[in-house]
């Protein structure tokens, strides 16, 4: 009898055993008489040697890649010198003795056993091979472990994972839904949650003090690498609670996390206001893996002749300087293309000065004094041979494009470690900004978070001063999460919703459900919500949550291996009372 094993499992300490093992055919080699294949399955890889006596030798010859076998054999240590270090296995080998092909695969459309690059639609096209390759097996198991590493804590703490449903109402994020016609009730639409946000609330109302869950979120936004239109977060509330004690409650699973899923200690996190935020580093996701902090240098320029500057000012705006460590030695065409990255990023331009060791070199140098510029390096605390880069606008754009040439000039000179873990919170964010489209007031987070306690008195007065009990947790530049305290009395939120423009009527409508269940004894409560596929994303050192995610839509919102969204059958769209306005052929006849 042979002893079933997995693929990752035999040692030096296996000579002799006879064993059975099942994969896939990572790869066949032919070689001095022999054949070698590599067997592969979740576990691990194998080497499994045919003998040209054996009678299964024939049919080895014409295993191809990908092929599914079975085979069973003796093991034995690999001849001195052909051990493979880079394997688990590499010490030994199973001499075949019996072969059973359990099914055969067509040539792949890319390769399965290296890491190559391949077209990104095609992988998903093909996600099933592309989820065979050792990166994404590697990708989905931190995501295994990590999911578990959270639930384990939060059971530890008392906490209860409660499902929300998936056919809701509207509960707003800021995003578009994805809408359920419903059949039972013609012209009506369930939507998607884009988050559990109302019912975790209610949840509250309800009397469940502490509430966890692996929450599925769908979104109808434009897909991007940190962006995804169905994603899952660890979503939390707790009632009675403090900003602090979310932020405590937060930054211990995520130490955690971090402890039982990646063996890495994460020191406490580092915390800045928003404020702050934008002042030092331009952003409200700060990448704290590396210095470079931005220098306001508005003042130093206020007499300035130059028009760019001068004109800034006068319209009480900023300008802010950034640190190019061994910047000076770029040559113009490269300071032109920094210029237009910054214009990509919003910016209307950049001033760039060289501090070579004979002098400086700039692009407004007509304007710029010699006590101009020492006075900017200091600010800066740029040294000869940086180069500093300046961003004249309204003091919120000059931060923003600052800011984001920060990340790019950290990602140019190498200071972002993928392998380093810089988390932060960033606390005391104004309640209000502006609507990246139309510029009108939206809330900073949503409408359920409670304004900072001493600024209710500023709603009807200057409700753009107003601050939230709002935080985010932010991780080398990346928003992983946000949270706050909610309103939980029903007056002061129609309060918010009268402020945001809806008339009783719409709140009503929209939300008179939420509003009634605040009137029955809402406990004061709050919450956060981090999302999983960045967390993970980071932790494996992607830079795209489709690495880690094993069936997403691609950049279009399309799911290429399925291929969805697809018409219907016609009858369907009727049975829900629906007529396809525009299209020649709504649905399909299967
Ligand atoms: P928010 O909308 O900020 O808050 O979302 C929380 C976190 O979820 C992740 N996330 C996404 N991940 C991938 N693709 C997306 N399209 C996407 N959108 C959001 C981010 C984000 O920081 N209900 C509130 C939380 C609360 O107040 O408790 C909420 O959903 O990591």
């Amino acid at each position: 009898m042979s002893d079933r094993v997995s693929c990752g499992a035999l040692r030096a300490g296996d000579e002799r055993r006879a064993v059975e093992l099942d994969g896939w055919v990572n790869r066949r080699r032919d070689h001095g008489g022999l054949i070698f294949v590599d067997l592969r399955d979740h576990e691990g890889i194998t080497q499994v040697v045919f003998d040209p006596q054996h009678p299964s030798f024939a049919e080895a010859e014409h295993l191809r890649n990908e092929d599914v076998l079975r085979v069973s054999g003796s093991v034995r240590r690999r001849p001195a010198g052909t051990e493979n270090p880079r394997l688990a296995t590499g010490d030994v080998e199973v001499a075949v003795e019996a072969l059973e092909i359990l099914n055969r695969s067509l040539v792949p459309p890319f390769h399965v056993n290296v890491d190559e690059d391949a077209d990104e639609n095609l992988r998903l096209e093909y996600r099933y091979l592309d989820l065979r390759r050792p990166r994404m097996q590697r990708n989905l198991r931190v995501r295994h472990r990590i999911v578990k590493a959270m639930r384990d804590f939060f059971d530890s703490r008392n906490f209860l994972e409660i499902e929300t449903p998936m056919m809701i109402k509207s509960t707003p994020e800021g995003a578009r839904d994805y809408l359920v016609p419903s059949r039972l009730y013609p012209g009506s639409f369930y939507a998607l949650p884009q988050s559990p946000q109302l019912l975790k609330q209610i949840l509250m109302i309800a009397g469940f003090g502490k509430y966890m869950q692996i929450a599925r979120c769908m979104r109808d936004e434009d897909q991007r690498a940190d962006r995804l239109v169905e994603f899952t977060q660890l979503d939390v509330e707790l009632s009675f609670c403090t900003e602090e004690d979310v932020m405590e409650t937060m930054e211990s699973c995520m130490r955690y996390v971090w402890r039982e899923a990646l063996d890495v200690e994460v020191p406490p996190f580092v915390r800045m206001t928003h404020q702050e935020a934008i002042a030092r580093f331009g952003l409200d996701k700060p990448d704290l893996r590396f210095g470079l902090e931005l220098a306001d240098v508005s003042g130093i320029f206020a007499g300035t002749e130059f028009g760019v500057f001068r004109s800034a000012i006068e319209r009480g705006g900023a300008i802010v300087a950034l640190r190019y460590p061994g910047g000076a030695g770029l040559s113009r065409r490269e300071f032109d293309a920094l210029t237009e990255t910054a214009k990509q990023f919003g910016g209307k331009g950049m001033v760039w000065i060289a501090l070579s060791g004979d002098g400086h070199k700039s692009s407004a140098a007509r304007f710029l004094t010699d006590a101009n510029v020492e006075a900017v390096r200091r600010a800066a605390a740029a040294q000869t041979g940086d180069a500093l880069l300046l961003f004249a606008d309204s003091a919120e754009l000059a931060h923003a494009v600052a800011g984001k040439m920060r990340n790019e000039v950290g990602e140019r000179c190498g200071l972002r470690d993928p392998n380093a873990f810089a988390f932060a919170w960033v606390t005391g964010f104004p309640y209000l900004e502006a609507d990246e489209e139309t510029g009108k007031p939206i809330p900073a987070h949503h409408p359920f978070t409670a304004p900072a306690p001493g600024d209710w008195e500023l709603i009807d007065r200057d409700p753009m001063r107003m601050r939230a009990q709002h935080y985010d947790m932010v991780l080398n530049g990346y928003e992983l999460g946000s949270g706050s305290i909610r309103i939980h009395k029903a007056d002061e939120q129609r309060k918010i919703f009268e402020m945001l423009g809806l008339t009783p009527q719409q709140v009503q409508d929209r939300f008179g459900f939420f509003v009634r269940a605040l009137d029955y004894g809402a406990p004061p409560h709050g919450g956060m919500a981090l999302g999983i596929d960045r967390i993970v994303m980071i932790a494996c050192a992607e830079e795209n949550l489709r690495e880690v995610t094993a069936f997403p839509k691609n950049q279009v919102a399309r799911d290429l291996m399925m291929d969805a969204p697809a018409p219907v059958p016609e009858q369907l769209v009727r049975d829900l009372h629906l007529r396809i306005a525009g299209h020649d052929r709504p649905s399909s006849s299967v």
